[in-house]
């Protein structure tokens, strides 16, 4: 992914070196940089006035100068939204007719225009299945014979109303394809969990991942489906979606740090924008059991982003509407678990959580366990020494770093 040969699996990888760590210490800077440290969340699901046509979840998160809205649908592949204004007063407007025509531009508006300062958005488009039996290279590509792909844009979705959880702010659309004849997902289902946060945290699910009051996370989950072959390794393809005429820009970030996700040192992004105005962040790592342990987790390879054009993805009404013909397309495919060590066919269970944002991503600062480990091998002066380098060096972060919200 960075055009070094594809995402690495961190597992195995000897001790950090000093300048690993440097380097670390370095790039911890606190969240605070973010744009705002607490919003008002609300979730609403959005119904069409004409029937029952497919879920559209709007996800309005609301600062002291801004708002995020994030915009969950179903119809056709499952897809967000994400635009961020710079008032707290911005609001999402539907126009259902125009959002199911053939033409839907101009069918979803955040309003007033010019408050929009950043939008982006993400389509799901294909769940993939590899046969791995074959395959001794844990990181091939692709990993195995494909099958023939799922189609999201073929599935049937429950409704988003009745998972809408408010107090966790959370809803999950829960899908399988709408033509199954083998009835693989006669017992199993594809689910995408979506969940808001109102300030920042950890959830207490692996890989735990680092969330701020600018973010939303995504967990995608496979379970009870039954795959094609006995060493089934699965993936997802994702476009991403932007205004800017490039991809946005992967890259990884490493970390001596495993106390949240064990044995991952990595966490891997995407970055909207020259200056990063939005983000998508994932650590390399999926899970085949539901408690997400370190026995069940599993390597998670993504490929290099790449420009596609418009008409060779299955089309994605929320963001057409939204971006009519302005959008700027890119594709990667990630895909979870090698032939060998854990995989879907021990539980028929795989799970996978990115986070979807704005502004620099979030980074973990040292935790206190690493913390007290290098205050015992530094002692205090040396302590003492970096603490210096690093105000010096969040202070000249701060004022050059995070302009474009707010
Ligand atoms: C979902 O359920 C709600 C109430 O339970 C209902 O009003 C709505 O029409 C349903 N939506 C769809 C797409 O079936
Ligand atoms: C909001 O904007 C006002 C005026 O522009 C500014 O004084 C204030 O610090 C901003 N608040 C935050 C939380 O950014
Ligand atoms: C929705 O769009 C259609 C087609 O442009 C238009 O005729 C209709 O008035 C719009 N509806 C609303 C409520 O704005
Ligand atoms: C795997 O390799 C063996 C021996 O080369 C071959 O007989 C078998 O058909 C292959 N299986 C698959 C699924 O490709
Ligand atoms: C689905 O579950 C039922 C009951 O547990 C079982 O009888 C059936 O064989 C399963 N179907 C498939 C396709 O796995
Ligand atoms: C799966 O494994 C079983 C038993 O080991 C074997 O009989 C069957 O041929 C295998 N199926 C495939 C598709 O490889
Ligand atoms: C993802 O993988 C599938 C199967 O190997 C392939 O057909 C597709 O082109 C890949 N998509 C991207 C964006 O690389």
């Amino acid at each position: 992914m960075c055009g070094c040969g594809g995402l690495r699996w961190g597992w195995g990888h000897s001790a950090p070196s000093p300048m690993l760590l440097l380097s670390l210490l370095l790039s911890s800077a606190p969240f605070g940089l973010l744009g705002e440290e607490t919003r008002q969340v609300s979730l609403e699901v959005i119904p069409d006035q004409s029937g029952p046509t497919g879920n559209l979840l709007h996800i309005r998160a609301v600062g002291a100068n801004s708002t995020l809205h994030y915009v969950w649908s179903s119809l056709g592949p499952p897809a967000v939204l994400l635009v961020a204004t710079n008032t707290p007063n911005s609001v999402l407007s539907v126009n259902w007719s125009l959002l199911l025509s053939p033409e839907p531009n101009g069918g979803l508006m955040v309003l007033p225009r010019d408050s929009v300062q950043f939008s982006s958005g993400l389509i799901f488009t294909r769940l993939l299945e590899f046969d791995s039996t074959n395959v001794s290279d844990a990181a091939a590509e692709p990993p195995g014979r494909p099958y023939p792909p799922y189609l999201l844009a073929e599935f049937s979705w429950n409704n988003i109303t009745d998972t809408l959880d408010l107090a966790t702010l959370s809803a999950t659309f829960q899908g399988h394809p709408t033509w199954d004849p083998t009835k693989a997902f006669a017992n199993g289902s594809l689910a995408f969990r979506v969940q808001a946060f109102s300030r920042s945290g950890r959830p207490a699910r692996p890989p735990r991942l680092l969330h701020t009051a600018d973010s939303c996370q995504l967990e995608v989950s496979l379970a009870g489906a039954s795959s094609r072959g006995n060493r089934s390794l699965f993936g997802l393809e994702v476009a991403t979606v932007g205004q800017g005429l490039d991809c946005p820009s992967a890259r990884e970030q490493h970390s001596i740090d495993d106390e949240y996700a064990p044995a991952v040192f990595q966490l891997d992004q995407l970055l909207w924008g020259p200056v990063p105005s939005g983000f998508v962040q994932w650590r390399p790592v999926a899970f085949s059991q539901k408690q997400g342990g370190r026995d069940s987790s599993l390597p998670c390879q993504a490929s290099p982003l790449h420009p596609t054009l418009a008409y060779s993805l299955p089309k994605s009404p929320i963001i057409r509407a939204f971006f009519g013909s302005q959008s700027n397309l890119c594709a990667f495919n990630l895909t979870f678990g090698a032939s060998t060590g854990p995989g879907y066919w021990d539980q028929n269970y795989l799970s996978w959580s990115m986070l979807l944002g704005v502004g620099a991503p979030p980074v973990d600062t040292l935790s206190p366990l690493i913390l007290g480990i290098m205050a015992a091998a530094l002692g205090a002066p040396g302590l003492m020494l970096l603490g210096g380098a690093l105000v010096l060096l969040l202070h000249h972060k701060r004022s050059s770093e995070y302009q474009s919200i707010n």
